[in-house]
């Protein structure tokens, strides 16, 4: 490789792996397996060892990799948060443990643990009592996200036994279950938000987002395994491990104290069949010296200790035949292409079907008809197409090209900009849209229609029977064909009727979800119910209105706006008004706990302390009042962290006092 080309290679692989880390740790959104990724880093850092007068000072091969993100305080660690080497050879680690040998001699023991397949975690109690929970962040300073880290149930808030420093750290991994990460990854997709890769992605986005109420309701997990203190109480990690347990903490119990590297490998060999038997994903095992002293006498290279490293399982893969692509049209029109396999056996299932995502997955691979591919199932649940073996390809064979009309309905697909996906506009004559868009409407989380299920929607809608939301109202009056269908009694139809008919009390947010607008999941439509109160006013609202109610950014207001700009969505809405739906927030009675907002009116903006929620609730319960645009009328705004600048400099152009969260309180007392 000439110098140049050195250089070139270099500087490409730096730029690519920032993007990786940054799409790994801040967006919690990978785009690359970690074999991949550790590939490209091992090469990088070969590189770097035979030019080293063109190593970046920035290269990720000298630092952690993640960033601190912006919406919470940023905590310094009192002992820096370290990566840990890794490798997916065994040759590497007997190398690894010749080094110790040459360094401390024969006499030492390994601890081995699992791999946990989640984001680390510095937490610190003081007194006994949870103080601070940070993320790794860059390694030496990370985010704040003690409320959230609260909500995870067994790391205790206070210790109960005794025998704990006064103050202490400690780390672990958090995590999702699999089973917690099936359950709500479908019901994102359900409704319409964009699913998590796998578990470890969930777990990630979870701890970092602003509200610790939704962060309650994703449950997580946590496994610890490092406690730091500033005297040193036990002489061996081993005995740390088992201390920290009295104490309180989670500990995994497969830890496995180990006297040499044959029986480290015999740990990883077993591990690597049995972790699919696990209730939560492992991505390797860790071994650690086990004595303090002689971890001390190894010490640390710049990024990691010397006396642990990481054996990574590569993600297991299969070559079998593509037999056909075909396209699956969902309820919000997004069409998504399935690769259909010659069935091969992979990591204890068959695998049939793999996810191609998008038109874009498909030009990647440049995928052709009959191709061989290779198949893996990592972390992600759903097997994924790696690369297709060309050497195997048949000559001649068609490239697959990606449809421009709906494979349902034959309308011309579109694609809006910045998004990968294509959808089918024709929301209203596309069939497995509308039988989806009913399905969901009277799906468990939406109007909760009790006697009536997806197959009897699909039945019901090839026979002609409904077509809208709205003609569930009318099935009633079709009593007499119903009873014609097979399978379908008397009673059954009663009891579906009666369901159809109680589903008119559900309230305004539920029918608001049900209606299936893209970005309005479960949480949307209830701030939305909460903010506009009614359908009029949630129909009639401007764009500007719209951004105003709480996490409602640009995509959902646009995609609010485009549905009610559209006269059959309004006529839909008309039909159900009239057969006696909810379209109007039952407000409950507000107690004043004073008056001393009284004629005041307020606009909430930006990131707080206190979520918007509980902002609103305290100055309408004090007697102001909440405006949904900034106007001549309104008297303060209240702005947090990240408030747009647009609202600003409107603010600013009318004269309107900028308040804090702070000043707000300060004019309750
Ligand atoms: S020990 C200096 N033990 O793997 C000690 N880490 O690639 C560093 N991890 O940042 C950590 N399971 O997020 C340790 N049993 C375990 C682990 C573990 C998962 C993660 C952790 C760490 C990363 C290093």
């Amino acid at each position: 490789m000439s110098l140049f080309d050195a250089k070139e290679r270099m500087d490409a692989l730096v730029k690519e792996l920032s993007q990786h880390n940054y799409n790994y740790y801040v967006l919690a959104q990978p785009t690359i397996s970690d074999y991949d990724f550790d590939q490209k880093l091992r090469e990088l850092a070969e590189l770097e060892k035979r030019y080293p007068e063109y190593q970046d000072t920035d290269s990720p091969t000298q630092k952690v990799g993640g960033e601190i993100t912006k919406e919470f305080q940023t905590v310094k660690h009192k002992w820096a948060m370290l990566s840990l080497g890794n490798t997916y050879s065994e040759q590497d680690l007997k190398d690894f443990d010749d080094r110790i040998r040459k360094a401390i001699g024969d006499d030492f023991e390994y601890v081995c643990e699992l791999k946990f397949d989640g984001l680390s975690m510095s937490l610190t109690y003081q007194d006994g009592q949870l103080l601070r929970a940070v993320t790794r962040g860059d390694g030496s300073q990370g985010d704040d996200v003690t409320t959230n880290i609260k909500t995870i149930n067994r790391i205790p808030k206070r210790l109960k036994s005794s025998g704990y420093p006064e103050m202490f750290e400690i780390r672990g991994e958090v995590f999702m279950h699999r089973a917690a990460f099936d359950r709500l990854n479908k019901e994102r997709m359900e409704n319409n938000e964009v699913p998590y890769a796998n578990p470890r992605n969930f777990a990630a986005g979870t701890v970092k987002m602003q509200d610790s109420r939704e962060v309650a309701k994703r449950p997580l997990d946590c496994f610890l395994y490092f406690l730091y203190t500033d005297k040193q109480l036990f002489k061996t990690h081993w005995e740390s491990l088992e201390a920290v347990k009295e104490w309180g903490f989670p500990v995994c119990e497969h830890n496995k104290l180990c006297k040499n590297i044959d029986e480290v490998l015999a740990f990883i060999h077993h591990w690597e069949k049995e972790r699919f038997n696990l209730s939560y994903d492992i991505d390797g095992i860790v071994l650690k010296v086990n004595n303090y002293a002689q971890q001390h006498e190894l010490g640390f290279t710049a990024k990691s200790p010397r006396w642990a490293i990481s054996y990574k399982y590569k993600a297991q893969e299969v070559e079998t035949i593509l037999n056909q692509v075909t396209y699956q049209v969902g309820r919000t029109g997004a069409v998504t292409p399935v690769a259909n396999l010659k069935p091969v056996l992979l990591a204890g299932t068959t695998v049939k079907r793999a996810t191609l995502h998008n038109a874009n997955e498909i030009q990647r691979l440049d995928l052709h008809e009959g191709d061989s591919v290779f198949v893996e199932k990592g972390g992600e649940i759903i097997p994924k197409i790696i690369s297709v073996n060309t050497l195997k390809r048949e000559e001649g064979a068609a490239r697959i090209i990606y449809p421009d009309v709906c494979p349902e309905c034959g309308s011309n697909l579109i694609r809006k900009e910045g998004e990968a996906v294509h959808y089918c506009p024709n929301d209203e004559g596309c069939p497995p849209q509308i039988v989806g868009k009913i399905q969901h409407f009277i799906g468990r989380k939406a109007m909760n229609i009790d006697g009536l299920g997806d197959e009897t929607v699909e039945t019901f809608y090839r026979h002609g029977y409904i077509e809208h939301i709205s003609d569930l109202y009318k099935l009633y009056e079709r009593v007499d064909d119903l009873k014609s269908l097979e399978r379908f009694g008397e009673k059954s139809i009663t009891n579906m009727l009666e369901g159809i008919e109680k589903s008119k009390q559900m309230p305004f947010e539920k029918v608001l979800f049900g209606l299936g607008i893209r970005y309005v999941g479960e949480t949307v439509a209830r701030k939305l119910a909460h903010h506009f109160k009614n359908i009029d006013s949630l129909m009639n609202a401007s764009y500007d209105e719209l951004i105003t109610a709480e996490e409602i950014g640009e995509r959902i207001a646009l995609s609010v706006q485009d549905y009610f700009n559209d006269e059959r969505h309004k006529e839909q809405i008309e039909k159900l008004r009239l057969a006696g739906l909810q379209f109007e927030s039952e407000e409950a009675e507000v107690i004043l706990d004073s008056t001393k907002l009284d004629g005041k009116s307020f606009i909430i903006s930006g990131t707080f302390e206190r979520s918007r929620d509980e902002l609103t609730q305290l100055i309408e319960a004090n007697g102001g009042k909440i405006l949904s645009s900034i106007s001549g009328k309104l008297n303060y705004v209240v702005a947090g962290d990240n408030m747009g600048p647009a609202k600003l400099e409107k603010a600013n152009k009318l004269n309107i006092p900028i308040i804090s969260e702070d000043d707000l309180l300060a004019m309750l007392e």
